[in-house]
């Protein structure tokens, strides 16, 4: 009796401790999940944890906290960012679960609540964004509000009406209630998802891990006009007020599919447990296909009157469930970490691993992000980590083996100076990454802006690869971009080094003098100018017109321009403040480079008012051209298919769900001849 007590007094104070330290460390996770948008380990992970906690407290009802993770839903308030507005009905979050065996138990439960009475269950995909709550009056969009912490949210409305499958009036002939909610996800579909961290990867800029965080920072930002760029979409799946349409939510679902709001086809009426296994197993391979993340499966119980006879938890309706696919994960070694500098100085540690079969590819190596990534996972060398791909393309560390760890590992040190040039690394004011300072002689940078310059969007000089720029780099005859318009002093010396024969020398040396006619737009991509990606860059070339404007510009007449904003203005400013970019602008101006815009804006011409899609690959011009082309004749270019679209160019191979969507829509899709009649008209 006496060792009993004795023993259970520590594994109580334990337990006790756990709750305290659980519910820290998920206050943590919830603020870089909902906020920062920056999780530091893996959804599952994050589950996992809030179970231990809530069975914890379970056995310990003495420790009740109303301010526990498990009693609120994770918040993603910005104070002082957005005005705040109180919700009309709280937005709550769903249990979830990670077993079939608990989705049984679940549905078990939900009959014995209906006293035996078996209940129709609307299965849905779970869609992997950020929630928006949408009010309508008289047909017409008055507020977009964020879950915030479920009572009260961050008010998006003028961010959310760039969002083109949100509409911001409804058909007026149309029968709906004069007030309504409408809830759904918010989503950056896999494309623009893609789109967007290749650009921050030119840019140097931190990537987002997946669609979802992209989604919710980009609902966030505080200029609209860059949201309208970030190409989101919206499902909507839960529609609310005092006059609902149906007495069920899948009618009441469909009902709002014909005022106009996109909900996904995927809904399912389910009558059996059978019937919902099935839905689950078909949509856990079949979902990889859609244009969209999604991570698991709602289910809900179609009855509104069953849905108000099971009620709610402090958290959650009892009448739904969340079923979450497991993400695809591997267990592997971290045998070193190395550092990679870019072109614009930021170094970045990287992971090399073990190789490991992961979903249907090899990976070896995972970005570590920055130095706080690495300490939140607390890596040493010869740890044994969990790689996963969720929905990520990027392969990623989540978490590391901590029972697999030697007593003698080495933790991770981030490095004080550069591994490339030696110079002392510095972080800037709010920054999580290392930069080396060393701009203009520190050689992956000064390389890596050379092969920026020559990129295809750029000044597109075709034959000069990464191992030509080397070998120019190390012989000393290209030291900046600028050099290269020197190349031909060396014709004879480029002959002679090995792999490079007559043939190849003339042809690199042609591509350099052609890359000449390469537009403004082109120019001022390729001089790398911080922040300045492909598509701002057209923008400021158009709107500045000359490179003479640009480098005597003061920053306000930077930021006066329409997609320039203070951190840009001051990038373009330092930048041209440099004596060495002045020197090298002169010279390039002395080559014969464009440094003017000749391009004609004009909103008029046959394609005046026209919103074209551009899909597939084409062989009369390159995407870009048609691109170009779509703008020069009046037309605007697009990416995404909408009801707003009035055609997509299409050529070979267009992407199956644009030509679906093209379809459910009615937009008429147009091949190339069409579209060169179409503007020779
Ligand atoms: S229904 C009261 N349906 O999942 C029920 N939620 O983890 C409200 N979500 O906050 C939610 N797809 O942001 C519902 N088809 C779907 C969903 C969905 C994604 C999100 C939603 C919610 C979160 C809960």
């Amino acid at each position: 009796m006496q060792l009993d007590l004795f023993s259970s007094i520590p594994e109580q104070e334990d337990e006790k401790q756990r709750i305290f330290s659980l519910r820290e460390e998920l206050e943590r996770h919830n603020k870089n999940y909902y906020v920062n948008n920056q999780p530091t380990i893996s959804d599952q992970e994050f589950d996992r944890l809030m179970r231990e906690l809530q069975d914890l407290e379970q056995k310990h009802p003495e420790l009740y906290d109303p301010t526990s993770p498990t009693q609120h839903v994770g918040s993603d308030l910005q104070e002082g960012a957005f005005e705040q507005v109180t919700h009309q009905y709280p937005m709550l979050s769903l249990a979830n679960t990670y077993s079939e065996g608990e989705i049984r138990e679940w549905y078990d439960r939900v009959v014995r609540g209906l006293n035996g009475e078996q209940p129709e269950i609307v299965c849905e995909l779970k869609f992997d964004g950020t929630s928006i709550s949408l009010w309508y009056e008289n047909g017409i969009l008055q507020r977009a509000v964020t879950r915030g912490d479920g009572q009260r949210g961050d008010d998006v409305t003028r961010n959310v009406r760039t969002i083109k499958s949100i509409p911001q009036r409804l058909n007026p002939q149309l029968n709906y209630p004069n007030h309504f909610e409408i809830r759904g996800e918010i989503l950056m579909p896999w494309e623009a998802f893609d789109r967007l961290n290749k650009e921050r990867e030119e840019q140097e800029e931190p990537l987002f891990a997946n669609p979802r965080n992209a989604a919710s920072g980009s609902l966030k930002l505080q200029k609209s006009s860059e949201v309208a760029k970030r190409g989101l979409d919206a499902y909507l799946y839960y529609l609310l007020g005092e006059q609902l349409p149906a007495q069920t939510h899948f009618d009441n679902l469909q009902t709002a599919k014909q005022w106009g709001f996109q909900i996904s086809d995927a809904i399912k009426v389910c009558s059996t447990i059978d019937q919902i296994m099935d839905y689950i197993n078909f949509w856990n391979t079949e979902r990889k296909k859609l244009p969209v993340a999604t991570d698991g499966i709602v289910l809900k119980v179609n009855s509104l009157k069953q849905q108000q006879q099971l009620g709610f938890t402090a958290k959650t309706p009892k009448w739904a469930i969340a079923y979450k696919f497991q993400a695809e994960r591997a267990l592997t070694r971290l045998v070193s970490v190395t550092y990679q500098v870019g072109r614009m100085g930021t170094v970045t540690p990287v992971a090399e691993l073990e190789p490991v079969l992961l979903a249907g590819t090899i990976v070896k190596r995972a970005t570590l992000h920055n130095e706080d990534f690495v300490r939140q996972l607390d890596l040493h060398i010869g740890d044994m980590v969990y790689v996963e791909k969720g929905g990520e393309i990027i392969p990623k560390i989540t978490e590391v083996e901590l029972s697999a760890r030697s007593t003698d590992a080495q933790e991770v040190s981030f490095p004080e100076v550069c591994p490339e040039c030696g110079a002392k690394l510095f972080r800037r004011d709010g920054e999580a990454a290392h930069y080396c300072p060393n701009s203009e002689a520190c050689p992956p940078q000064v390389k890596g802006r050379i092969e920026h310059f020559v990129e295809r969007k750029a000044m597109n000089i075709d034959g000069i690869g990464t191992e030509i720029i080397d070998m120019l780099y190390k012989k000393g005859w290209v030291r900046t971009y600028a050099d290269l318009y020197e190349l031909h002093t060396h014709r004879q010396e480029l002959i002679a080094q090995d792999k490079m024969g007559e043939l190849s020398v003339s042809n690199m040396l042609n591509a350099i003098e052609q890359s000449k006619q390469q537009p403004f737009e082109a120019v001022l991509y390729a001089l790398g100018i911080p922040q300045i990606g492909e598509t701002t860059a057209k923008k400021i070339a158009r709107e500045i017109r000359s490179i003479d404007n640009l480098m005597n510009a003061s920053a306000e007449q930077l930021q006066a321009l329409e997609d320039v904003g203070p951190i840009m203005a001051q990038g373009i400013v330092d930048w041209r403040n440099k004596e060495q970019n002045k020197q090298i602008i002169e010279r390039l101006k002395q080559y014969g480079l464009n440094f003017e815009s000749t391009q004609i804006v004009t909103s008029d011409g046959p394609l005046k008012g026209l919103s074209i899609v551009i899909s597939g690959t084409f062989t009369q011009h390159s995407r870009d051209e048609y691109k170009a082309l779509i703008e020069q004749n009046g037309g605007k270019n697009v990416s995404s298919v909408s009801a707003k679209t009035d055609y997509i160019l299409a050529g070979e191979n267009m992407g199956p769900a644009k030509l679906e969507k093209a379809q459910k829509l009615g937009v008429k899709i147009i091949d190339e001849q069409t579209f060169l009649q179409l503007i020779k008209q």
